[in-house]
């Protein structure tokens, strides 16, 4: 095959795999953001199976660009070797300079992937604090399922036990992008009656904070009240942590 015509494929498949990376990186941002893996689908893909393909688009891209630098290799060492005073003779030998640059690149990649593998830190997973075990990928069922006893307000921990359940259930009308009613349930102020409203939260007194109300369905005015019932065990953790004080300690890396 003609050495320019070759250059050329090449340049299409480049340019075809590289709007590939821009469209599944668009996909991965817009409609399927971070934690709609569970879901959301786009054309029978999942956002995880998306970033497989997002990965396999680039490593192909990868692939395609360092065929490209081959093509130009003679090119490359030439000219730009040149220019930056790296070759002194007039015919450098392409393949000890296709060596030494394959070597620091490969030393590049592998340093990389050292450094990426042995950082790799775990998180605390909200999700799966001391009450909830594996519960949360079934959790309609806790809405028959009995409250258990574990439940006292000595170990329920707001960030652990209180915070997800606002976030799984309230957060996406109620937050950043939604703050429908003006209430947001990642500001605390807004449980605890700043902002000129009455308070949701009475510290200590469960039974007549508002909240337990709203969320237990037993307040008849509520607009869409079947969407805020929660289940009678996260009715049961709201319950206990109000009587133990509310306390909504500051955590830092917390969206506001
Ligand atoms: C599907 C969307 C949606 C979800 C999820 C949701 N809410 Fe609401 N919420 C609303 C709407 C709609 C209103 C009424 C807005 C209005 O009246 O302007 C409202 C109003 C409120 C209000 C104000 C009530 C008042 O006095 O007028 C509070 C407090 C509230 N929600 C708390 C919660 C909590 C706590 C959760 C999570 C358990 C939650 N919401 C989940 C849609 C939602």
């Amino acid at each position: 095959m003609n050495r320019t015509i070759a250059n050329i494929i090449i340049d299409i498949i480049a340019a075809f795999l590289f709007l590939g990376m821009i469209a599944t990186g668009y996909l991965l941002h817009f409609p399927l953001p971070p934690g709609s893996n569970k879901t959301l689908s786009l054309w029978g893909y999942t956002r995880h199976q998306w970033g497989e393909v997002h990965f396999w688009i680039s490593l192909g891209l990868l692939v395609v660009l360092l065929v490209h630098l081959v093509l130009h290799w003679n090119w490359i060492v030439t000219v730009i070797g040149k220019r930056c005073h790296l070759v002194k003779t007039a015919h450098p030998s392409l393949v000890r300079s296709g060596i030494l640059t394959a070597s620091v690149v490969i030393l590049m990649i592998t340093l990389f992937a050292w450094a990426a593998q042995i950082s790799v830190k775990e998180t605390a997973r909200p999700m799966r604090g001391r009450h909830w075990g594996q519960i949360s990928q079934i959790n309609e069922s806790l809405v028959t399922a009995p409250v258990q006893s574990s439940i006292s307000q000595e170990n329920v921990e707001f960030w652990q036990d209180v915070y997800p359940i606002f976030e799984n259930y309230c957060l996406s009308c109620h937050g950043p992008q939604k703050h429908l009613a003006n209430f947001r349930v990642d500001r605390s102020e807004d449980f605890f009656g700043s902002n000129g409203r009455d308070p949701l939260i009475l510290p200590g007194q469960s039974s007549i904070s508002p909240l337990i109300a709203i969320v237990s369905g037993t307040r008849k005015d509520m607009s869409m009240a079947a969407v805020h019932k929660l289940s009678e065990r996260n009715i049961a953790l709201l319950k206990a942590w109000i009587d133990s004080g509310a306390e909504w300690t500051a955590k830092t890396g917390v969206k506001k």
